[in-house]
């Protein structure tokens, strides 16, 4: 690893030493295992192939200044990896052996967490799948989770500049009422042709608006969706959006900076009245947003070149205490002894 250039890292699959896995057969879960191969053998009628039974996660740890690792929240996504489980039919992975299995594939390949110099971190991708056969459509009886690791830069190549997001009304993601609130792998396929077609035309991600009135803002293909105005910190409320656990964050840090959080349906037409905008998640931290475009409607809302100030003082508090250089007062971080 001596020649990884940690500070150019992008956001993309790197083959590290160890995953750990474990499988539900006969009704219960079994030990933790160690694999150092990339591969997973399967049944070919299993239900993850056919019919999507299948979930992820995503979670970053740190290296401090202080040489520590740090893992943000890891209990937040065992939490919604269980709901996601329940939401889909398959196996919840209880929090302990969840956690058990991200410190442990954090250990194994302790000499990936990249330097604190860099800014890059740890991505832990959990993954949960239906492996038993079905060809009816019903849920398999057997499971497989899986934790896997790897070093990651900035998911959107800006980094913490600002990016240009597209709405597009002739794609939806997810409907109201249906997986969009749970993070399975079917949302993600759903988001590919819109999320391709933004890309081809210059935009970093598309933002969704409601599938039912095309009216309110979702949330963006991968990350949440804020808004500042003023003292407000504003964010969506939506059945078909995924709850953030890096929004989640950011509206506790708003209130304890001051600042007003409200949780609401935002109205398309609004976007022309906020100061500052952003995307946020784990993989996006905040990507500040200059632009957003209504394809379909000639409609453009422009926001800053530069990051705004409220947007860039919440970036700052939550990485530092991801990075252990402010104090985690909502104790979110564990040391990875
Ligand atoms: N929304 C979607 C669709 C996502 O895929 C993600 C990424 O996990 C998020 C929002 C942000 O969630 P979190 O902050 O928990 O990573
Ligand atoms: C994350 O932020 O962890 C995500 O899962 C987003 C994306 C890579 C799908």
């Amino acid at each position: 690893m001596e020649t990884t250039d940690w500070k150019n890292l992008g956001f993309g699959y790197t083959k590290t030493d160890y995953n750990v896995r474990c499988y539900f057969k006969d009704g219960k879960w079994g030990r933790l295992e160690t694999h150092s191969s990339e591969d997973i053998t399967m049944h070919m009628g299993a239900t993850c192939l056919h019919y999507g039974q299948e979930s992820f996660e995503g979670l970053k740890a740190f290296r401090g200044k202080d040489g520590k690792i740090r893992v943000f929240r890891m209990d937040e996504n065992a939490k919604r990896m269980a709901q996601s489980a329940e939401g889909i039919r398959m196996e919840p992975v209880p929090e302990e052996l969840f956690c058990e299995a991200v410190r442990k594939a954090i250990k194994l390949n302790e000499r990936f967490v990249p330097p604190y110099e860099s800014g890059a971190s740890l991505y832990i991708r959990p993954l949960l799948i239906g492996t038993g056969p079905q060809i009816g459509v019903k849920p398999a009886k057997e499971f497989l989770f899986v934790v896997f690791v790897m070093p990651v830069g900035p998911y959107f190549k800006e980094g913490f500049k600002p990016t240009d997001l597209a709405i597009y009304r002739e794609y939806d993601r997810a409907a109201p009422h249906g997986t969009g609130k749970f993070k399975v792998g079917g949302n993600y396929a759903a988001s590919m042709a819109a999320g391709e077609r933004a890309h081809e035309e210059g935009y970093s991600a598309v933002l969704y608006l409601d599938a039912k009135e095309k009216k309110y803002i979702d949330e963006c293909g991968p990350a949440n969706f804020f808004a500042i105005r003023g003292n407000q910190y504003i964010t969506p409320r939506s059945t078909s959006i995924l709850e953030s656990i890096t929004n989640k964050s950011l509206r506790q840090i708003a209130t304890d900076l001051g600042l007003e959080v409200e949780v609401r349906p935002i109205l398309e037409d609004e976007l022309a009245t906020f100061d500052e905008v952003g995307a946020c998640g784990t993989a996006a931290v905040i990507s500040p947003v200059k632009r957003i475009v209504d394809v379909e409607e000639n409609k453009e809302y422009n926001y800053g070149v530069d990051p705004g100030k409220v947007s860039t003082k919440l970036y700052e508090t939550l990485r530092g205490i991801q990075y252990g250089t402010v104090e985690d007062k909502h104790n979110w971080v564990q040391v990875i002894e």
